[in-house]
């Protein structure tokens, strides 16, 4: 037997075990696992030189050519230059978002649009969420499609005028999701309060970046949060929370997975690396970090998130890749700078941050959690929440693609300076810029093909070569028994 690649010496790392095996592949499967110096034949050799080798990431949370829903800004990256970040990252899968603005009564031709925009364009692996933000019936009744098309998550907004729902809407979209068998991902942070807090600002005439933070403090969040586990508790829909940055939020969230209620959670690097003094950087440069939720105070906060990922209050950690380019007055950051406002209008400030590309690095680099926990949020646990698995986020010979990520040894490669111009984005900055990282993808491996090799030609992966992925129903969430009935409260 010759199979296509064998990957050798590398220490692999799974959701559940770290050992020293050998990993060959044929065509776009696993094909084997086998101890450590098994001959075994291939077509081409990879030598992982006692490198981690790792199932591909996947990134639950990116922003991919959306139309502007906040004002002028648009997202900068289409789903070729999103893809291409991403594989060159090490993450295989992402899954971007199918936007319903409110003018819009149904999802399906919603749907067929993005897919539309993505087909043939991606170097990596994706799939899509639905993002609900006028749940007609006519909408709701477009589920069922959805899911037999592979669409198995919906996302929607407590806050932002175009995007935001009543709780009588989120509890609409909550029944039908688990009518249907959906996740529902919800984005909480309290609209009305923040919209109250921005008027307080400008009242004071207070409108540089550093605002955006004043706007929206942590109880914005924590409300939020405890509201949307309430409302999902009245129909036993299991919901995930995402980009959570507050510990406070986290804390409710731990109290309803200990009661056994199916509340996920999710956060991103921003909550672990970026303060809010990130955004009080001189003249404009504070907007490169303007995000939602904001980046929290200091290091107890971040203390308090990592504390959320090694103890499993995070299931999932996403980039939450939103990105809009600084320096274009036009859909960028600056976009909001005026002569009547020369330091802009926080309010306003395209909001979101790019991250696709550096969110396994940064973390891993850091040495803060166990290696296959790392595996587990980055990969594994969003495949089961999502309905990927075990076709991603395994190593499963004969069932999971060959999607890998092989990294150097601990300590095997010297640290260096993050700069934006070694990414593959299309934005002119990283708000991680000049932050000293430990590890990068050596290479990335999608189907059995090399996509990315840092040392020989950096991105050989294709355009096209990625592929829309189906997803199944989540394997994390319990399904809710029997009809719901309000006779039952
Ligand atoms: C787990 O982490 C969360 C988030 O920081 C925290 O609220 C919770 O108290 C922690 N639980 C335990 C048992 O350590």
């Amino acid at each position: 037997m010759e199979y296509d690649i064998v990957v050798v010496n590398g220490v692999v790392v799974t959701a559940s075990d770290v050992a020293e095996y050998d990993i060959a592949i044929q065509g776009e499967k696993i094909a084997l696992l086998a101890p450590k110096g098994t001959p075994l034949r291939a077509k081409k050799t990879i030598d992982a030189k006692g490198g981690y080798v790792m199932p591909g990431g996947i990134d639950a949370h990116v922003h991919l050519q959306e139309p502007p829903l906040f004002g002028k800004g648009s997202t900068a990256d289409t789903f070729e230059s999103g893809t291409r970040s991403a594989v060159a990252g090490g993450t295989t899968t992402i899954v971007a978002f199918a936007p319903q603005d409110k003018s819009k009564e149904t999802l399906m031709p919603l749907f067929e649009e993005t897919y539309a925009k993505a087909k043939d364009n991606c170097y990596g692996d994706y799939s899509f969420h639905m993002l609900v933000s006028n749940p007609t019936q006519q909408a709701i009744s477009d589920l069922p499609a959805l899911k037999e098309a592979g669409v198995t998550s919906v996302k929607i907004y407590m806050t932002y005028a175009a995007l935001q729902l009543r709780d009588d809407q989120v509890l609409d979209v909550l029944l039908a999701s688990r009518q249907n068998g959906i996740t529902t991902m919800v984005h909480a942070e309290n609209g009305d309060v923040l919209n109250w807090m921005t008027k307080q600002l400008e009242k004071r005439n207070l409108h540089a970046p550093k605002y955006h933070s004043n706007s929206r403090p942590q109880p914005l969040e924590t409300e939020a949060t405890y509201r949307a586990i309430s409302l999902s508790s009245l129909v036993a829909e299991p919901i995930l929370i995402v980009h959570v940055s507050s510990p406070t939020a986290a804390q409710h969230i731990r109290d309803a997975q200990t009661k056994g209620l199916p509340i996920y959670a999710e956060t991103c690097p921003q909550y672990l690396f970026l303060t809010k003094a990130d955004l009080d950087k001189p003249s404009f440069e504070g907007a490169k970090c303007v995000c939602a939720p904001p980046p929290r105070e200091g290091s107890e906060d971040h203390d308090a998130i990592w504390k959320g990922l090694n103890n499993g209050t995070f299931t999932i950690l996403s980039s939450d890749h939103c990105p809009f380019r600084y320096d274009d007055a036009v859909t960028g950051k600056k976009s909001v700078i005026s002569p009547e406002y020369p330091v802009g209008r926080f309010q306003y400030i395209p909001n979101g941050i790019a991250g696709v590309e550096t969110r396994l690095s940064l973390v891993l680099g850091e040495d803060r959690l166990p290696l296959q926990k790392f595996v587990e949020v980055t990969s594994t646990n969003v495949a089961k929440l999502y309905g990927l698995y075990p076709r991603k986020g395994a190593l499963i010979p004969g069932v999971s693609d060959a999607d890998l990520v092989i990294w150097y040894p601990k300590g095997g490669l010297a640290p260096f300076e993050l700069k934006n111009e070694m990414l593959h984005h299309d934005v002119d900055y990283t708000p991680f810029e000049g932050r000293t990282l430990r590890q990068w993808p050596r290479y990335t491996i999608l189907r059995g093909q090399v996509v990315w090799d840092r040392e020989n030609g950096g991105l050989v992966g294709k355009k096209g070569y990625g592929q829309f992925v189906k997803r199944g129903e989540s394997l994390l969430a319990l399904k809710a028994q029997g009809e719901w009935n309000p006779e039952d409260f």
